[in-house]
């Protein structure tokens, strides 16, 4: 009780509620009892200590916990308001009881006729979903105006991404191909691999980006983290259950939502087999249509591959935008599956073909790394210096020890570095 006081007095009344309904953990949580949720939240915020109030907000702050799909559905239906059309009628019924009875008789049918004339024309402009999305976001439908653009897409990509001509490559095709067919047979699955900070997350976000625009903010955008959301190995019946009602409530209320499973090689194995049904070519399951959702698994498991290549090439003496699809695309889906911990060890997802895309990301070069120094260094509105670009690049470190080729965080810590210059 003492603890919970506590957090409640650090973070603030609002700030405990608004933690309590955006959910910063599903484990204890489950859909069908809301009650149930607020008690185990409370209950982890008593046996928590300061350092568990601190994980929490931090948790909070860092990301969005995936919408809860009861939530998610009940938001997202444009309403009709009722009560214009019966604020009106009021008003003229109200208007009859004035001290020129008379008169008011004369205008009655003209009035009240006008009266909802004019408040259904008001709720249908408000209820249409072209003004009502303005205000509040919504599902993309089927019209052209809704599908992704994959011009803004390929743009994206080319001002912002690195060194990744193959990520560019795939994910382009894959995306583009995707949300222009009216009628897929499957959800998209894209496995992307790579070492740290060559940009799987910054790829995830620009995807969902073009997809919803309010990318990983979007309630129709859902980001779980392995060590986060499926923390303990023995709850995995628990989190496999509650993983398919998750996505089984988030596709029913949109069919076009993107589910990101981060930490890949840090989840239990055999997790993920539980959405395998969704990910195969059914067209419903319980009335639900799965073909529209993209599904984005991000891993550091078969980075060392991928590097291994890359430098098979340097040494040789050939560029790195010479390495093909085909050179890293089936070691990797092989590599995936007999390793342990991929999060994809020996699962049916790969066994029976699922996921459409293995998507290499190529450890990132000096060069590179000054890409991002200079693309940070813009997006804070500063001048680009070359001298502080060459300083934080110099501070990176690089393997293999001898030919120092590869930065070992990719990008990952530039921000952090440039906040001393
Ligand atoms: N190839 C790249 N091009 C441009 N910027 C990049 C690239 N890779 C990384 N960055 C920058 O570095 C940051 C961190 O990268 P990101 O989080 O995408 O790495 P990651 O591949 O997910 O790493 P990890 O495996 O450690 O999670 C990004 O937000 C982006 O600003
Ligand atoms: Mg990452």
């Amino acid at each position: 009780m003492a603890a919970s006081r506590a957090c409640r007095g650090r973070e603030g009344r609002k700030s405990f509620a608004a933690g309590r309904k955006s959910l910063p953990r599903p484990l204890p949580a489950f859909p069908s009892a809301p009650a149930r949720r607020e008690r185990v939240s409370r209950r982890l915020s008593l046996a928590g200590s300061r350092s568990s109030c601190a994980r929490a907000r931090s948790v909070r702050s860092a990301m969005r916990a995936p919408e809860w799909p009861r939530l998610a559905g009940r938001a997202r239906k444009p309403g009709s308001p009722p009560w214009l059309l019966l604020l009106l009628l009021a008003v003229v019924l109200a208007s009859s009881s004035s001290p020129w009875p008379g008169v008011c008789e004369a205008l009655e049918p003209i009035s009240v006729g006008l009266a909802v004339g004019a408040a259904s024309a008001l709720t249908g402009f408000l209820s249409w979903p072209r003004f009502y999305c303005r205000f509040l976001e919504c599902c993309p439908g089927e019209q052209e105006e809704d599908r992704p653009n994959g011009t803004a897409l390929q743009q994206n990509l080319d001002e912002k991404l690195f060194g990744q001509h193959l990520a560019k490559e795939v994910v382009l095709k894959a995306v583009t191909g995707f949300v222009n067919n009216p009628s897929p047979k499957k959800p998209l699955a894209l496995s992307l691999h790579g070492w740290a900070g060559t940009g799987k997350n910054f790829v995830s976000q620009i995807l969902a980006e073009n997809i919803h625009k309010l990318g990983l903010r979007s309630r129709f955008v859902h980001l779980f983290l392995a060590t986060l959301h499926f923390p303990h190995d023995h709850h995995l019946q628990l989190y496999q259950d509650q993983l398919q009602k998750w996505i089984r409530g988030n596709v029913s209320a949109c069919a076009r939502s993107v589910f990101i499973f981060d930490e890949m090689d840090k989840l239990h194995p055999g997790l993920i087999d539980a959405i395998k049904p969704f990910l195969d070519y059914y067209e419903h399951i319980d009335g639900v249509s799965y073909r529209k959702a993209i599904f984005v698994f991000l891993s550091n498991a078969g980075g060392d591959l991928i590097t291994k290549v890359a430098l098979d090439f340097w040494r040789r003496g050939q560029s790195r935008e010479e390495i093909q699809l085909k050179d890293l695309e089936p070691v990797l889906s092989v590599g995936v599956f007999n390793n342990k911990h991929s999060g994809l060890w020996h699962s049916s997802l790969i066994d029976r073909n699922l996921i459409d895309y293995f998507v290499p990301f190529l450890p990132l070069e000096y060069k590179h790394v000054k890409m991002c120094i200079r693309a940070e260094i813009k997006s804070r509105g500063d001048p680009i210096d070359e001298t502080i670009v060459q300083m934080v690049a110099d501070e990176m470190t690089f393997f293999p020890k001898d030919e120092r080729i590869f930065s070992d965080k990719g990008c990952k810590t530039v921000q952090a570095k440039l906040d001393f210059y």
